[in-house]
């Protein structure tokens, strides 16, 4: 018989990507923060993209807020050659683009960011990248207390929030966010046979169980897969 004080009753919210829901044990748990973060070209905005594109098809709505000033259509061609990618889900506005790269102030990127996931009710978002949000508000008091409102108005509507971060491992501890954070996603290099290979691995991840350990990352037309084994 089960031990039902032992039950997993936390409800989760599967990601979509091949090997990454059963490394969760499931998904992520909801509501949650999750901080994905590691080096540049990993994957990190694939994974967090392919996700959304994943709750779309299942008619949940979702919010990609980009924090650089790189334009939609740029974004979007560059997403457009994964075969997850719907034009038909950007049409029906289920998946909606936020563009916060021009805001100066941490009170107006709060007031925009409530204001559209009120209108939305997303159960997903994306911020690709807080690194630019940090640079402009200068990283002190006005950034930290725009981390904690929005993080725990996010978690109060009950959405799963992936913040991107540009950060390795190694400097992982000095970030607040990794502590504020209930997950940790980290992406990596490693050289394997004089190649560099892409890999994952979960660090954290608050009230589940979780694997540990590197996964090898593969990314092609069809988007991110994990590999049960490190390759
Ligand atoms: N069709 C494809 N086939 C194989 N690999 C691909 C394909 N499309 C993208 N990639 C790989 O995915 C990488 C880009 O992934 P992505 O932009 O999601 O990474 P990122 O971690 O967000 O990068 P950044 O830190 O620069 O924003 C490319 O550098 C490339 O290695
Ligand atoms: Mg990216």
């Amino acid at each position: 018989m089960r031990d039902l004080s032992k039950m997993d009753t936390t409800e989760r919210l599967k990601t979509g990507i091949p090997g990454l829901d059963e490394m969760l044990d499931g998904g992520f748990p909801i509501p949650s923060t999750i901080l994905l973060s590691g080096e540049p070209g990993t994957g990190k905005t694939t994974l967090a993209v392919q996700s959304l594109f994943h709750g779309a098809r299942e008619r949940e709505s979702g919010l990609y807020i980009s924090a650089v000033s790189e334009p939609r259509w740029v974004i979007q061609k560059f997403l457009s050659q994964y075969d997850f990618y719907s034009q038909r889900i950007i049409e029906s506005e289920l998946l909606q683009f936020l563009d916060i790269s021009e805001i100066k102030n941490g009170e107006d990127i709060l007031n925009k960011v409530i204001r559209n996931t009120k209108r939305l009710q997303p159960r997903r978002i994306v911020i690709d990248s807080i690194n630019p949000i940090r640079s402009k508000l200068g990283g002190g008091e006005e950034y930290r207390e725009l981390m904690y409102d929005l993080l725990s108005s996010l978690k109060g509507y009950g959405c799963v929030t992936t913040l991107i971060c540009e950060t390795s491992y190694s400097d992982l501890s000095k970030l607040s966010e990794a502590y504020l954070a209930d997950g940790i996603i980290i992406c990596s290099y490693r050289e394997v046979e004089s190649s560099r290979k892409k890999y994952l691995e979960v660090l954290k991840m608050r009230g589940t169980d979780h694997t540990t350990g590197m996964r090898a990352v593969n990314i092609s037309q069809k988007g991110l897969s994990i590999y049960p084994e490190l390759r």
